[in-house]
């Protein structure tokens, strides 16, 4: 598939998006090798911590469908935003520990670019292994 049509689903997804306290609504669209599209939006609380981004929400929901460590190929994220919207720093921690330092992260704005980052340049130098 491609970053195109990954963006599309990341910025349809949106619509689905559970942010009343923000009105910031993320979509994004993790790719795995096997060619399947995982879907996921912020889910905001009224305790505000207990909020999930969109990136943590596909990823997990790809895990609990069984998906593994090396099964990631790409992921989309898209919001409303003018710049590129940037995954927070919690996420890049949540990608890094099932995802490859090479893997693309597509961004986009508001006019539709896309901006395709490899993870590591997200996040350089990751704590990813507790045998140092
Ligand atoms: N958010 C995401 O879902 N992904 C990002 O990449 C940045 C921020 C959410 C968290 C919160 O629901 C809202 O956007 C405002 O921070």
């Amino acid at each position: 598939m491609d970053k195109e049509k990954l963006m599309e689903s990341a910025r349809a997804v949106k619509q689905a998006a559970y942010a009343p306290y923000s009105n910031f609504p993320v979509g994004a669209a993790l790719l795995l090798k096997d060619g399947t599209v995982i879907s996921g939006v912020n889910v905001e609380n009224v305790s505000l911590g207990a909020t999930n981004c969109a990136e943590r929400t596909a990823i997990f929901t790809a895990i609990a469908n069984g998906y593994k460590k090396g099964d990631f190929q790409a992921i989309a994220v898209s919001g409303n935003t003018a710049d590129f919207l940037p995954p927070c720093s919690i996420c890049r921690q949540v990608l890094a520990e099932f995802c490859s330092p090479d893997m693309p992260v597509y961004l986009t704005n508001e006019k539709k670019d896309i901006l395709e980052l490899p993870l590591k340049e997200l996040l350089p130098y990751a704590f990813t292994d507790l045998e140092m």
